[in-house]
């Protein structure tokens, strides 16, 4: 008798998946769940060489751990990016790889300007103050640095996809003077539903008072905020960044902190994940430091695992993923 097909959960940072194991076992699976996170390659190896189906949410998928699978007809990414996982791999051996860009779109745009505003109002910064006034018993806002109105300021987002068309269109209603938009990518079409002309990248970085980024993490974007395209930044300007860490040079930006080329920061994604005790923002005055926390809200979570298990249906049924990372293994070019 043939076994039934075997999804594995490489790693998981919900409570727990029993809602996922009631409806993975009702497709006639068997679910099996480990936290391999920072565990030995060859504890991965072993966990997920005979799986039809993995879902991987941190762990490594490198070349050595997909070259050992025996069955794999599919590989899930729960999430938004996939940088942990070798794509040149997984299409060597004809593996889709799926993943989930839709489940937080609202989110991370609405962090992005929430990191916006806090940066503008000195959020954060505010609140020693108000801790020193309890303290004395009398108001000193001397430390506030200083802030300028934002109705009638530029905005420039960079990259406008899924997130940064987001950002554009709820911004739209705040009173800005101009958006600028840089992505050289986005359809005729698309120009045209968000009525918009996109500008070179070099103009957002001289015109926009509050820059955001939002592209994926590619060659062309890695470092795309550096110290050549921070010294173009107005000095009262700040950049906010939600995408992926390796966009910024973060040695560059501390430097540019520290001697006052720009007012501030504002980071959620870092280039090692946590960030090291040696980051270089950290306790840098005008820098908003967020955990890699856009994505979430509780209506985010429970999309993706909805939508997670949707794609495993997906897979075990045979069917095309409804977001795949490289598609040529789908048509076979
Ligand atoms: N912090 C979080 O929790 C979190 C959660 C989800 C997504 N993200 C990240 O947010 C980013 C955006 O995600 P998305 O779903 O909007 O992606 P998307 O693919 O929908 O949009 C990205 C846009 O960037 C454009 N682009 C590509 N290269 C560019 C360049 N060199 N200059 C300007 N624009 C360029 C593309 O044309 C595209 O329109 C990604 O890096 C993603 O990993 C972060």
């Amino acid at each position: 008798m043939s076994r039934k097909p075997r999804v594995v959960v490489t790693d998981y940072i919900e409570p727990d998946l029993d809602w996922e194991a009631g409806e993975v076992e009702r497709c006639g699976a068997d679910f099996v769940l480990h936290q391999l996170k920072f565990r030995p390659e060859n504890e991965v190896i072993e966990a997920v060489r005979d799986a039809e189906v993995i879902v991987v949410n941190m762990v490594k998928m490198t070349a050595d751990v997909i070259d050992q699978l025996a069955h794999c007809r599919r590989i899930i990414r729960h999430g938004a990016g996939y940088d942990n996982v070798d794509v040149a791999a997984c299409t060597a051996r004809g593996i889709p790889l799926a993943y989930c860009p839709d489940y937080c779109v609202d989110e991370v745009a609405e962090q992005a300007i929430a990191l916006i505003f806090a940066s503008a109002r000195q959020v954060p910064q505010s609140r020693k103050i108000l801790d020193d006034a309890v303290a004395t018993g009398r108001w000193d806002f001397s430390p506030l640095a200083k802030g300028y109105r934002m109705a009638g300021k530029t905005l420039g987002i960079i990259g406008c996809g899924r997130i940064g068309s987001k950002v554009f269109l709820k911004m739209r209603h705040f009173g800005f003077r101009e958006i600028l938009v840089c992505d050289p990518y986005l359809r005729p079409e698309r120009l045209d539903e968000l009525g918009i002309t996109v500008v070179p990248r070099e103009k957002v970085f001289r015109e926009a008072d509050y820059i955001t980024v939002h592209t994926p993490l590619t060659d062309e974007t890695r470092h795309l905020v550096n110290r050549d395209t921070l010294a173009m930044m107005k000095p009262t300007a700040y950049l906010v960044n939600t995408s992926r860490g390796p966009m910024v040079d973060h040695e560059a930006l501390a430097e540019a902190l520290r001697n006052k080329v720009i007012a501030g920061a504002a980071i959620d994604v870092y280039g090692t994940e946590p960030p090291e005790k040696t980051y270089p923002l950290l306790n840098l005055e005008g820098a908003i430091l967020t955990p890699h926390v856009s994505w979430y809200s509780e209506d985010a979570a429970w999309a993706i695992r909805r939508k997670i298990v949707e794609d495993i249906r997906l897979a075990l049924e045979g069917k095309p993923p409804r977001y795949c990372v490289n598609e040529e293994v789908l048509t076979g070019n």
